[in-house]
């Protein structure tokens, strides 16, 4: 495009979004998609369990019946019968939600982003883990926030730093990854979750509870969400993309009604409602029990790629590295000793043909440089080994 054409569209740009930056972790991962590399990078289920027939079986069954009201415009809240058996669903793990409380959105990651465009005013203080999911810095920076950090152990989120942070100024709201934390691997426990809760109290502030792992538990007991603990304070998310698959762009909000009535209007406004289609096949997976069948599956599936990924790090990595073991989800985190910069490192991987995700793209602002994150849902067993092969080779040369 001519020069002068290029300048229009620059000059006519929102300040917002200069606060939009390129992804350097895509750019950094473009390598990831050569057959040949053994990527733990994405954060992708693997494709080969998702449940293709059974959804075209529904789509078979739904069409003929209901042809005219799912490919229809449907009400901006979500598919009645589907919120119902959610709340029903959360209610067994004492959640005490009624369909009303609840809005059906497209994946978590708009749930994010509603959030983000009612609550967060420029300059607001947002606490988060450091390192977090990436998606919930990239949909909020765009508001123009200050995220404000704490720390994560084996336990999850360390609350003393987190009570430290609330002490030194007002909070919008904590953001908070109950299970399996993206990208640690951590589960905040029960004691942390009733002491989030009590900060909230004590400095009047509010929690987002992000749980799109949850389900995929393989070992221990399901801990109470923190929305149970404290349902006035806390907004609770969820998503079908790691049980079912994430190209249906399925997933949920649980929010007081005086909250939700506002994340409502924002989504009016984003997209009128989430594909009518999508939600009456989720619902009939639901309704027919065959989401938790395959939930029950998948934690078989996941849970032997967990254990082939552990033991091979066991066998392969020296012993200055240290890495989390997770009782659920799709990832774990590797922390080198401080000399290391997992940034340099990746450029060696790739030479290896093996990838992971630096750690610092996790971070809002610097940190996690001796950090990395793997994923083991997408890569087969044999294929795990062979990478970590690769890795541990790499780790042992590097130290
Ligand atoms: C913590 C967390 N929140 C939200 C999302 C977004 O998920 P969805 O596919 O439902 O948009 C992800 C996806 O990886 C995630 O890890």
């Amino acid at each position: 495009m001519e020069k002068r054409y290029e300048e229009i569209w620059k000059s006519s740009l929102a300040k917002r979004a200069g606060r939009l930056k390129r992804s350097i972790i895509r750019e950094l991962l473009k390598v990831t998609q050569f057959p040949e590399v053994i990527s733990f990078a994405g954060g992708l289920p693997a494709p080969e369990f998702f449940p293709t027939r059974e959804i075209e079986e529904a789509c078979r069954y739904l069409l003929p019946i209901k042809g005219k009201v799912m490919l229809q415009y449907g009400p901006t809240e979500g598919l009645p019968e589907l919120k119902k058996f959610l709340a029903k669903k959360v209610r067994k793990y004492g959640v005490p939600a009624v369909p009303e409380n609840i809005l059906l959105t497209c994946g978590s990651q708009q749930a994010l982003d509603l959030l983000g465009k009612v609550f967060i005013n420029e300059g607001d203080r947002i606490l988060i883990t450091a390192p977090t999911y990436l998606g919930a810095l990239q949909a909020w920076r765009l508001y123009g926030p200050e995220f404000v950090t704490c720390g994560m152990d084996d336990d999850g989120v360390i609350v003393e730093e987190a009570e430290k942070v609330l002490k030194e100024g007002p909070v919008k709201f904590m953001y908070m990854l109950p299970n399996f934390h993206n990208p640690a691997g951590v589960t905040i426990t029960s004691e942390r979750r009733e002491k989030l809760v009590e900060l909230a109290e004590k400095y009047d502030t509010l929690i987002v509870e992000d749980d799109p792992y949850g389900e995929l538990r393989y070992e221990g007991k399901d801990l109470t969400p923190i929305i149970s603990l404290k349902k006035e304070r806390v907004i609770y998310l969820a998503t079908f993309s790691k049980t079912l698959t994430p190209g249906l762009r399925l997933g949920w909000i649980l929010a007081p009604e005086c909250a939700l009535s506002k994340i409502i209007q924002a989504k009016q406004g984003a997209d009128l409602h989430t594909g009518t289609f999508v939600q009456y096949i989720v619902n009939d997976l639901c309704q027919r029990g065959i989401l938790k069948a395959h939930v029950e599956k998948l934690r078989k599936l996941y849970k032997e790629r967990r254990d082939v990924m552990l033991e091979s790090m066991e066998e392969n990595f020296p012993k200055e590295v240290k890495w989390t073991h997770p009782k659920g989800g799709l990832f774990l985190w590797v922390t080198l000793p401080n000399k290391v910069d997992t940034k340099k490192l990746f450029e060696e991987a790739k030479k290896k043909k093996v990838a992971f995700v630096p750690g610092f793209a996790f971070y809002p602002y610097e940190g996690g440089k001796n950090t990395f994150r793997l994923n083991f849902s997408n890569t087969p067993p044999d294929k795990t080994r062979e990478g970590i092969k690769r890795l541990g080779k790499l780790l042992k040369e590097e130290l």
